[in-house]
């Protein structure tokens, strides 16, 4: 697919099939994560891919946190297992997630950078997988965020957790995009 139409046409894919993804498909998925710009090639990604039974591990985890979090905020019993079963449910919503790193850096801008750089190569493996006819969605939140998921990847220091990547054939139609024209965002230094 041409890059340009990917771009334009590329969407967040809420609802995936449960079909599963041939494994060279996300090896791809993932080599065109590496081809990310970085700053000083720090190359700063890491990479969790959780697919099958292997989801499970996934889903404790974020089970064991909904279940923290409930716990700091008072609910009670009732409301706290509604919110550790919904969570649970959330990592097998696709076939496939992927769980992207960055690493911190030697500095605070080094650190920074390797933000974007991860960044870049989420939308890399978005564009990848679009153009595969596979459908995905980036997201995070504060479960993703919490210091139990964070001991879970063994994120230290200034590690920062990027995106869960919901991978898998998609299961909805297109919507319309919403986005203002960048005209109305940029401002021409000419002359
Ligand atoms: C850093 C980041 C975090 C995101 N987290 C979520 C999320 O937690 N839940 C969600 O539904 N979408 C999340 N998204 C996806 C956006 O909602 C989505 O890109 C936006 O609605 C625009 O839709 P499009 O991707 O189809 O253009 C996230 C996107 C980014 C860049």
């Amino acid at each position: 697919m041409e890059v340009t139409r990917a771009i334009e046409s590329r969407q967040s894919i809420r609802r995936v099939t449960q079909e599963s993804v041939p494994r060279e498909l996300i090896e791809r998925i993932l080599e065109s994560a590496v081809h990310a710009p970085n700053h000083r090639i720090t190359e700063p990604w890491r990479f969790h891919v959780f697919t099958g039974k292997g989801r499970g591990e996934f889903a404790k985890a974020r089970a064991e946190t909904a279940r923290l979090m409930a716990e700091v905020e008072g609910d009670d019993e009732d409301l706290i297992s509604g919110r550790v079963s919904r969570e649970r449910k959330k990592a097998f919503r696709s076939p496939v997630v992927i769980a992207v790193i960055s690493e911190s850096g030697r500095d605070e801008v080094e650190t920074l950078e390797n933000y974007a750089a991860c960044a870049a190569a989420v939308q890399n493996m978005q564009l990848t997988a679009h153009s595969l006819g596979l459908g995905c969605i980036w997201r995070t939140g504060p479960v993703a965020y919490h210091e139990h998921m964070r001991a879970f990847f063994g994120l230290e220091d200034d590690d920062r957790m990027v995106a869960y990547l919901y991978l898998g054939y998609p299961d909805m139609g297109e919507r319309p995009r919403r986005r203002r024209p960048a005209a109305e965002k940029t401002v021409w230094h000419e002359e």
